[in-house]
């Protein structure tokens, strides 16, 4: 004890025997405080930062200050003092290594932790040997951290639970102040505060309390806000229903327009045929929002059940299915159709083909003939008319015509029968006849 104790107690002895002195030869006189006063600046110390206790004094010709640590003057306690006459400063033991002592009696704290709240005391003594004292206090506030809301339930039910948002972290001296969509809290049996207002209770949530909410801790040196908390709660969504633009379409028409109809918000909508996840085929569109299947143009595979799903985090509900009637032609008239006429188109070129090459074969073979007629008719006058008629049944080019045209003409009749739609086939057929006649 005495070591350590010892340096500080040889600064001091000058101020024992002036302290002896002033006892001695003037008697004691009590503290005039009224000429003395202290000032904490600022007067609301946050942790961490510098402080002021300002020494507010009209006495002249002084002899020094000693500041020291509580209520009462110790040397144990003393901070440091100073003397106006040598202009020195002098440590005591309680000095911490952030104070400095000013030579007009100002006392500064750097950095102030909490530790640091406490009441200093102040003695200054005139020349006159005379002293007076007061004692300041200092109140170091902590710096609050951003408070952050929890809740006890992260999902809870609508008209089910019950559910306690809390501002933390606690700290001492705070006070809290909520909101609820920015707005105070409302008057409702359903809310309920806790005596520090640090817990905020909902009871029997409803989808309507999913905030956000915000909270506020305050003291005397900080004010901290929340970040927006929102409460996720879950409710069963009410069923869906599913409209038609028209139930009964026929195939290759459109549009037919599918509209989910549901009162919900923030809900996602999904789409099911035949109770099976539908797949997109070509002609069918979704909206943005999925609430409507347009189908343009309808085909005969998009004839069935239709529903629709609406879903939010907490649940989801099927509409009831709706049929859609896809009317169409029996599939081999209507699939034949075309291939027919092409069928027909095909014949009749082919039979045309035919016919001209017929045709020409037969103006040739005539002409060739004619040309031996002719020769012969030079040498055998008398028999000319004999061999023409003769020549006419026994080459017989009329009979090789009338196989031509009678199988034409049964072709024709053929694809008459089966063409349905106006076919150029008749005439085509009347072409080639009235020409394979002439020749
Ligand atoms: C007191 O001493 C300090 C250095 O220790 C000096 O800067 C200051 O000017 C002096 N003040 C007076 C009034 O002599
Ligand atoms: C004493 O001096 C310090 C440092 O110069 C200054 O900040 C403070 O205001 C002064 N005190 C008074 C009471 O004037
Ligand atoms: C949350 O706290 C309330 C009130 O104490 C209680 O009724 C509820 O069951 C709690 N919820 C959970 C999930 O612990
Ligand atoms: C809280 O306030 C009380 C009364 O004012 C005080 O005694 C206590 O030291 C304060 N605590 C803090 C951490 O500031
Ligand atoms: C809340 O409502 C109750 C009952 O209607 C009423 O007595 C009370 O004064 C209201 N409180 C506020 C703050 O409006
Ligand atoms: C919460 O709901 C239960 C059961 O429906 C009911 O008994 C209770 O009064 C409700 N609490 C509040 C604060 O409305
Ligand atoms: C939510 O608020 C709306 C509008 O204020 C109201 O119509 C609805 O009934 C409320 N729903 C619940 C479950 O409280
Ligand atoms: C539904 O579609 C069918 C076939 O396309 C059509 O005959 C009928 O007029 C349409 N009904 C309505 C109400 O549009
Ligand atoms: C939507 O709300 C209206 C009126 O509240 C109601 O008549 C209608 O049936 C609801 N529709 C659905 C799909 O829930
Ligand atoms: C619409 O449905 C598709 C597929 O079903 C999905 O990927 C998409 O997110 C949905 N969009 C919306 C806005 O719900």
């Amino acid at each position: 004890m005495e070591p350590p104790s010892g340096p500080s107690r040889r600064r001091c002895v000058p101020w024992k025997r002036l302290l002896l002195a002033a006892s001695l030869f003037t008697f004691w006189t009590p503290p005039t405080t009224a000429r003395l006063t202290i000032e904490t600046v600022p007067p609301l110390a946050a942790e961490g930062s510098d402080v002021l206790l300002l020494a507010h004094t009209v006495t002249e010709n002084l002899l020094g200050y000693a500041w020291h640590t509580g209520e009462r003057v110790e040397n144990s306690r003393l901070i440091a003092s100073y003397r106006v006459d040598i202009n020195v400063t002098t440590k005591g033991p309680a000095h911490s290594g952030r104070e400095t002592l000013y030579p007009n009696g100002t006392l500064l704290i750097q950095h102030v932790t909490q530790k640091d709240t406490g009441s200093y005391t102040l003695l200054i003594t005139r020349d006159d040997l005379q002293t007076e004292r007061q004692t300041g206090h200092l109140h170091v506030h902590p710096v609050l951290p951003t408070p952050v809301i929890t809740s006890n339930n992260s999902s809870p039910w609508e008209h089910k639970d019950t559910v306690v948002l809390t501002c933390g972290p606690e700290t001492q001296n705070t006070s809290y102040i909520w909101w609820i969509n920015y707005q105070s809290l409302p008057n409702s049996t359903r809310l309920e505060l806790s005596e520090d207002k640090r817990t905020l209770t909902v009871f029997n949530v409803t989808r309507n309390d999913t905030g956000p909410y915000v909270c506020e801790a305050r003291n005397p040196v900080s004010v901290r806000r929340s970040d927006p908390f929102t409460l996720n709660v879950l409710y069963p969504v009410a069923r869906p229903s599913l409209q038609a633009s028209n139930t009964t379409v026929t195939e290759h028409e459109g549009p037919v327009v599918l509209t989910c109809l549901t009162n919900e918000t923030g809900v996602s909508i999904r789409w099911f045929f035949e109770g099976q996840s539908l797949l997109l085929t070509r002609g069918m569109t979704l909206s943005l929002d999925n609430s409507t299947l347009t189908i343009d143009p309808v085909s005969r595979k998009d004839a069935g059940d239709y529903q629709c799903e609406v879903s939010n985090r907490g649940s989801s509900s099927k509409s009831d299915p709706l049929r859609l009637h896809v009317k169409y032609k029996p599939t081999p008239e209507s699939s034949s159709d075309l291939s027919a006429s092409a069928i027909v188109g095909i014949v009749i070129g082919a039979v045309a083909g035919v016919g001209l090459i017929a045709a020409l074969v037969y103006f040739l073979y005539i002409r060739e003939t004619r040309r031996a007629t002719e020769q012969r008719d030079l040498t055998e006058h008398k028999s000319s008319d004999h061999n023409h008629s003769q020549g006419h049944s026994d080459s017989s080019p009329e009979k090789v015509n009338e196989i031509e045209y009678s199988s034409l003409n049964f072709n024709a009749q053929e694809l008459k029968k089966k063409a349905t739609s106006a076919s150029p086939s008749p005439t085509h057929t009347e072409t080639i006849y009235s020409e394979v006649k002439k020749q």
